[in-house]
């Protein structure tokens, strides 16, 4: 079977950091082009990081395009608490070898579905700011959308207030929007990215596969430290590669369709994503929400993807 089409938008962030060696390395995928967004960092952040993490792997030949610097009528919420000063602090990595694309997010998405011969997965982990920008700017492109996987919301507690999670906290008008677009979307939300903790075990067996291993268990080792700062325990939830996941093994996740819609007037639960389980509201469901993640499946799969780069 020929490897599916993704884009990657990121906002590196440990956990982006993986998903894109996860994706680099799935002979499963074909990363077509990865987007940035602020949100775990400011923009220049994110977007270093992400062309460091591509150097380092030497897949440089994949176009980064930068996007928005800020949620579309929000002011910007960083986690320098969770992912340090830098966006991605913990074992020091080279400057990149490459430049950002000159075009900017929108624009190397829209050429990267232009130009595939088949429809394109989008795997959003960041604010879905770009998203939403994209599907305005080119409404006509949904159609060569294959699904949106993406890392956000929750059916319960969120974890940037009680309702919200943070991808959805930050940009929660560009989430509704992606809600409400129509397009295929499975929803990996704190429900099953809880499930895919890093502790110690996993981090050590990372460390046996070699020096991408290494350095992928000194990131979680700096995320495990804030994790445990902040949330009190030491096993950081590998949030974005479970979107990933879903896409190259999308019976690792067990989903339910559901009606999802987002809070943006109320200040108390701005950002929590309404999932209505039993579908008691009438409106239609838009959604294959994550209710349950084969975990053990999940880190063979990611240490099997890290094992080939
Ligand atoms: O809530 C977790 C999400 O917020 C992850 O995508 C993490 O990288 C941050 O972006
Ligand atoms: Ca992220």
């Amino acid at each position: 079977m020929s490897p599916k089409p993704v884009i990657l938008d990121v906002d590196p962030g440990h956990d982006d950091a993986v998903a894109i060696m996860m994706a680099c390395g799935s002979p499963g995928l074909d990363l077509r082009a990865v987007t940035t967004v602020a949100g775990n960092a400011t923009l220049p952040k994110t977007t270093r990081n992400a062309l460091r993490i591509l150097s380092l792997i030497g897949h440089t030949d994949v176009p980064v395009g930068a996007g928005a610097p800020e949620p579309l009528e929000r002011p910007l919420r960083t986690a320098e608490d969770i992912h340090g000063e830098s966006g991605m602090d913990g074992p020091e990595i080279p400057e990149p070898t490459f430049e950002v694309n000159k075009l900017d997010a929108v624009e190397v998405m829209a050429d990267a579905i232009q130009e595939s011969s088949e429809p394109v997965t989008l795997i959003p982990v960041g604010p879905l700011t770009n998203i939403a920008t994209f599907l305005r700017k080119y409404p006509d492109l949904k159609g060569r959308i294959s699904r949106v996987s993406l890392m956000g919301g929750s059916m319960g507690l969120g974890n940037t207030t009680p309702a919200a999670e943070f991808n959805v906290y930050v940009d929660p008008e560009a989430a509704r929007e992606v809600f409400r677009s129509g397009l295929p979307i499975t929803m990996c939300g704190l429900d099953v990215t809880h499930q895919a903790g890093a502790g110690r075990t996993e981090r050590d067996r990372l460390r046996g596969i070699g020096e991408v291993g290494e350095v992928v268990a000194g990131f979680l080792d700096f995320f495990a430290g804030t994790y445990e700062r902040v949330f009190g325990f030491d096993a950081p939830p590998l949030h974005d590669p479970v979107a990933v996941a879903a896409v190259l093994e999308p019976g690792l996740l067990k989903t339910r369709r559901m009606n999802v819609e987002v809070e943006c007037e109320s200040d108390l639960t701005r950002g929590e994503t309404v999932c209505d389980f039993h579908g008691v509201t009438g409106r239609p469901p838009n959604a294959e929400v994550g209710v349950g993640l084969d975990r053990e499946a999940f880190f063979d799969l990611l240490l099997d993807s890290l094992k080939r780069l």
